[in-house]
């Protein structure tokens, strides 16, 4: 007797057959790498809790991207970190803003053609409070404004278009952004950018290494009354739905590996286009253990981002992007 008669072995026997029956791929064109740009000129300062990553200047922020183009990157996420931030945000929606500025300067450059250039839209590296709205106060309490924020929001978005984002990218989570945007975006004609939504996004421990790269902590509160509460995913899919009605053309789910289950759920669900975006702190927490030798680095990323992919997510943000690429080139 041939016993078992199915031997799931057969096909894990060669690396050239595992090859073959491999279900899910990993190729540079599918990340983006998110940039951090800061005032000055050769400014390259490393951000402590995200090895390899920096806050940069115009000038080494263009070299950045070539060096991503020349990988095959598929894309950047821009970010700012303005000389001076304010109640109303000015820094986000000025036509000389920081990344206004470096679009421009990577607009004027043929080595970036390859790379889709898409701009974050949100307030909080840009005002004073460091959160993504407008803040009321009264006495004690304080509340951030749904429909003021959304108006500035939308201002901000079709600066940056008007700067050369092929993308915008709002990332605040307020309501009806999403409709506001695409009306400020037509009305200035930018009917042709399309918004990646990041519908998704929930309030999470993990974005803290982003907050200081972006030195974007809210000085006093947290972001729970904007974000989404960790523990809903229906409501993460009626956020998803709403943003389609409201004129999405791309979805970005946030953070990835702890909610790898939303992002299963939302491919299954909806059709978009939809990236994840591998945030600061699950790039931070897997350096950690690298350093201590905890985990073997290499292996150990590239089953994170394929964890995310095979989740459902057709390309994804992330500062592995850079050393993924080198080793898929
Ligand atoms: C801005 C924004 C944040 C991130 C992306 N856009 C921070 C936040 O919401 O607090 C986090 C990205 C990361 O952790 O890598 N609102």
């Amino acid at each position: 007797m041939n016993f078992p008669a199915t031997r799931m072995r057969r096909l894990r026997r060669t690396d050239a057959i595992r090859s073959l029956v491999r279900e899910t791929h990993l190729h540079p064109g599918a990340f983006i790498y998110p940039l951090f740009i800061c005032p000055g000129e050769g400014v390259r300062k490393e951000i402590s809790s995200m090895p390899g990553c920096f806050n940069l200047s115009i000038d080494e922020a263009v070299k950045e991207a070539e060096a991503c183009a020349a990988l095959g990157i598929g894309g950047l996420l821009l970010f700012g970190l303005p000389a001076e931030k304010d109640e109303q945000a000015t820094g986000a929606w000025a036509a000389d803003g920081i990344v206004q500025t470096a679009l421009r300067a990577f607009k004027s450059n043929r080595k970036l053609d390859s790379l889709v250039q898409i701009a974050d839209v949100c307030l909080c590296e840009y005002t004073s409070h460091g959160h993504c709205g407008i803040v009321a106060r009264d006495g004690d309490h304080y509340e951030i404004e749904n429909d003021s924020s959304v108006a500035l929001i939308a201002k901000t978005a079709a600066s940056l278009a008007a700067a050369g984002a092929d993308i915008v990218a709002p990332s605040d989570m307020m309501d009806g952004r999403i409709a506001a945007i695409r009306e400020a975006l037509d009305a200035d004609g930018h009917q042709q950018t399309p918004i990646l939504s990041y519908a998704s996004k929930f309030a999470s421990a993990f974005y803290g290494p982003f907050r200081e790269a972006a030195d974007s902590a809210p000085q006093f509160g947290d972001r729970r009354s904007y974000q989404m509460d960790g523990a809903n995913l229906r409501e993460a899919m009626r956020e998803i739905e709403l943003d389609i009605v409201e004129g999405a053309d791309m979805l970005l789910m946030k953070p990835a590996m702890p909610y790898l289950d939303v992002i299963r759920e939302a491919r299954q669900r909806f059709d978009l286009p939809m990236g994840a975006y591998q945030v600061s702190g699950e790039f931070s927490m897997l350096h950690a253990a690298f350093q201590r030798g905890w985990l073997e680095p290499e292996r150990a990323m590239m089953e994170s981002l394929l964890s995310i992919r095979r989740a459902g997510a057709d390309f994804i943000v992330t500062y592995f992007a850079k050393d993924a690429a080198k080793l898929l080139g």
